[in-house]
């Protein structure tokens, strides 16, 4: 069975501090609806808001599945992203593809000290479900304290 254990482990605790937490409570009711459906709505800072406006302008082509929403929705998401988003672009992504939070460099150096074979474990599966291992990501906090990690 999977145990849910603390993080002590001495030099991983000692690389935590505050200063990286995130709030991201008070979230557009339409875009935790809409986009907090297959995923936890993404903290809207992570990404740029230019990488924003290309992830809702390729809706019905999203990573392998069409999310696309109605157009009311959509502008309200995007009045939401352009505003809570983060004036600096967060990856270097070009061409086509879809900028991802998990490929940003801020992502990867926060979440460095993980093993590679970790992140393919059966209940994670994927760096973006950051729901797996931050306990408050689908309230919207997330920090070192929430921080579960299953054998
Ligand atoms: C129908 C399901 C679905 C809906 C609805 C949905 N997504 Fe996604 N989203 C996905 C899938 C699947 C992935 C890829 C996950 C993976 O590779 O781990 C993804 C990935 C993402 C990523 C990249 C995550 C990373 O790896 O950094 C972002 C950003 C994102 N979605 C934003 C949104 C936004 C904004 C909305 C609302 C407009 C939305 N999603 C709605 C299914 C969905
Ligand atoms: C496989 C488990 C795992 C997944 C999945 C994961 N994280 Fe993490 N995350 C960690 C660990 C472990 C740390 C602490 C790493 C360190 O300090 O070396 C961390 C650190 C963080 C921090 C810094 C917290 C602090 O207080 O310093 C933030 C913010 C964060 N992650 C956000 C996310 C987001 C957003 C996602 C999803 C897109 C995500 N994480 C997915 C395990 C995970």
């Amino acid at each position: 069975m999977n145990k849910l254990i603390v993080l002590v482990i001495a030099g991983l605790s000692a690389s935590l501090s505050h200063a990286g937490n995130i709030q991201w409570g008070k979230l557009n009711p339409t875009y935790a609806n809409e986009c907090g459906s297959c995923h936890v709505p993404f903290p809207a800072r992570l990404l740029g808001r230019g990488e924003w406006q290309q992830i809702t302008s390729h809706l019905d082509k999203h990573f392998g599945v069409d999310a696309s929403v109605d157009d009311k929705s959509l502008a309200e998401i995007n009045g939401y992203l352009q505003q809570a988003g983060s004036a600096k672009a967060r990856t270097q992504v070009t061409g086509d593809k879809l900028p991802r939070i998990t490929q940003s460099p801020w992502f990867l150096k926060e979440h460095d000290d993980i093993a590679p074979s970790y992140w393919k474990k059966a209940n994670i599966k994927s760096p973006s479900n950051c729901g797996a291992c931050h306990g408050g990501a689908e309230q919207g906090h997330i920090s070192e304290r929430d921080l579960k990690m299953q054998h």
